[in-house]
């Protein structure tokens, strides 16, 4: 498949990962519609990119079963004419809300609150975003001789694959795991799905962290949100990367910054 004149959902379209690949679609003649919370970052990215390249439908919480659909429905009637050809789901929370405490010393052990959170916004928003996104695509004639008809890409995290952290990671991990069996089920449909792996990428997510992140091992760096957005167009433009996860993390491995204790 390719992006050049063809429309994608980008959710979490207005942080720091989201941008890149907004901005990368775009610059590849494609069209980018933005699904994020953040209003006044979401319209001056659309603003900047021109109407005609992107497109802000107002903030969308893609937890909202009827907002996603109505921000879908508008993103359409944008684009009039522009195939709907895929979804990149990047939107994501590392922390909760400061009011969802935890419990135990300091309030620092996960409670039942704060998981739902992390399943709610990052596992079931991503469902919901793919899912209704899905119903759309199965619709499309096909783009190529491969009867392909769409793609959705979506953003687990090392942390996930590494076992670590209860509500983030999990939620991840469930992101992760969607990824074959939803490729198996949209398969007869010739749509793909993925996911990817990040390892720490600089961008406003890991802002809590005045320390920031260690380096990864090579390249001696975090990685840049461009880097994601250039795999993003890697896995759009080759059919054959299907139902799996991509680790995109110079070989970073959580589990070497864990505490032993
Ligand atoms: N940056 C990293 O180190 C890193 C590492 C691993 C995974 N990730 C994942 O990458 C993705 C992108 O994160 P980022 O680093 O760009 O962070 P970010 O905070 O810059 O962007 C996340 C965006 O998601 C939006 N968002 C949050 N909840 C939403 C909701 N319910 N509905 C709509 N939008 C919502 C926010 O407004 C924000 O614009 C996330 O899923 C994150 O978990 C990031």
């Amino acid at each position: 498949m390719k992006v050049e004149g063809e429309l994608f959902v980008v959710t979490g379209g207005a942080g720091g990962i989201g941008k890149a690949v907004v901005r990368t679609i775009v610059a590849q003649k494609g069209h980018a519609v933005i699904f994020d919370l953040n209003a006044p970052f979401g319209q001056a990215l659309a603003e900047e990119l021109g109407e005609k390249n992107a497109f802000f439908p107002g903030s969308v919480d893609c937890t909202d079963e009827a907002q996603v659909e109505n921000a879908l429905d508008l993103a359409l009637k944008h684009f009039e004419g522009v195939t709907l050809a895929g979804a990149i789901v990047c939107h994501g929370v590392l922390f909760p809300p400061p009011s969802l405490t935890g419990y135990g010393p300091n309030g620092m052990l996960t409670n039942y609150k704060q998981f739902e959170f992390y399943i709610k916004v990052n596992l079931l928003g991503c469902y919901l975003v793919a899912q209704k996104v899905a119903e759309k695509l199965i619709k499309n004639d096909p783009f190529n001789e491969d009867k392909e008809r769409g793609v959705i890409i979506t953003t687990t995290s090392i942390s996930a694959l590494d076992g670590m952290m209860v509500g983030y990671g999990t939620a991840k991990a469930g992101v992760a795991g969607l990824s074959r069996p939803l490729a198996l089920e949209l398969a007869p449909h010739g749509i793909r799905v993925m996911s990817i792996a990040p390892g720490p990428f600089d961008t406003p997510i890991l802002d809590p962290f005045p320390e920031g992140s260690p380096p990864c091992p090579f390249p001696k760096r975090i990685g840049k949100p461009q880097e994601f957005a250039d795999l993003c167009l890697s896995i759009i433009n080759n059919a054959m990367l299907n139902g799996s996860v991509i680790r995109l993390d110079g070989a970073f491995r959580f589990t070497d910054y864990a505490t032993k204790d």
